[in-house]
Formats: C-alpha cells, structure tokens, sequence
C-alpha cells in the first residue's frame, strides 16, 4: 500500500475531534472512523496512521481496531451485509436468510463476490432482536423483518444504487406509529 497521510482537511476534522475529549486516547474510536472512511477499512498500516496521527502507541490502536468489529481489518465490499443469526434472529428464520443470501450471491459469510460489491457476513445480535430476522447493512441501515423476497429487493435495489430506509424504531416511533394505526 502506498504511503498513507490524512488530508489538511481531514487532519482539521481530527483536531476537532480531539478538542472534544480530555486525551488524545479517548479520541481513537471517532479517529478510526474518519480513517474508515477514507480507505474503506483500518487496515494494519491505517491503524498505523491512526496511532500517529493522534500520537498514541500502534498496540493501543491495534486493539481498539480489533476489538470492535464494525471496523474492518480488511477491504470488504462496497455492501457490507451483516446478517444477525443470534437466537431471536436465529428462530425467526435467521440462517434460511443468510443461506439465501449466500446462494444468491454465490458466496459463503466471510467472503466478497468477485465484482466487489458485496461482503456477507454472520454476525451476533445488532440489537434489534424485535425485529427479527435482521440484517445491517455496512454499519449503517438496518432492514429488519426480513423474508427471502425482502432480500431479493435489498440485493437489487443496492445494485442499482437505491439505499436502504433505515427501518428500526425506538419505543417512542414504535407506540406513535401504533396509535397512529388505531385511529
Ligand atoms: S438476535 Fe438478531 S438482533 Fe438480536
């Protein structure tokens, strides 16, 4: 990989960044993010970048990156789906989803189809266990209810560059949307 450097811009946004915590420590998950963004991963030599930028010694960045498994140790798809198989997932129907996904695409969980659209990954549960079956699309949209036609919706609306609705509620959005349904 070719020498790594953040941009003045970039470098501007981290000292924003930085202003706001009392260490620069306490900084390396939102600089992480910004070096996500970037590269698409936090990669080994991104991590690198990170630790000095912000000063800070490679093993700490290192196990910040490695704890955390939103951020990608390697380049991923440009779609990453993370498709939740944890017990509330799991009962609903959660492997039929992601076996369906792994078809579709011809891919198994953990790998990139050829044209580097999408990575499909088994992950645990994003939290959403009420909405079950689920799936998180790169960190970001959740599709939640999930049935094998919804996916195939998902599949080629990503392709054709239509992202997602966000579709969790919190118990607020939930009990407005019911009271909304009974009158
Ligand atoms: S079990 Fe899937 S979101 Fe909790």
């Amino acid at each position: 990989m070719a020498e790594l450097s953040f941009t003045d811009e970039e470098l501007k946004e981290i000292d924003k960044i930085k202003a706001k915590f009392p260490t620069a420590k306490a900084a390396t998950l939102q600089v992480l993010w910004v070096a996500q963004r970037k590269y698409g991963h936090v990669e080994p030599e991104v991590q690198n970048l990170v630790a000095e930028t912000l000063d800070l010694p490679k093993s700490h960045v290192h196990g910040v990156a490695s704890f955390y498994t939103q951020y990608y140790k390697e380049e991923q798809g440009k779609f990453v789906l993370d498709v939740c198989t944890c017990l509330s997932c799991q009962l609903c129907g959660g492997y039929e989803i992601l076996h369906h996904i792994e078809d579709k695409l011809g891919i198994e969980a953990g790998e990139t189809t050829e044209d580097g659209m999408f990575t499909v990954k088994e992950v645990e549960c994003l939290g959403a266990c009420g909405y079950a079956p689920m799936l998180q699309v790169t960190n970001g949209e959740y599709v939640n209810n999930l049935t094998k036609e919804k996916v195939d919706d998902l599949i080629e609306n990503l392709k054709n560059g239509q992202k997602p609705e966000f579709e969790s509620m919190d118990m607020p959005e939930l009990e407005k949307r019911n009271q909304a349904a009974a009158e």
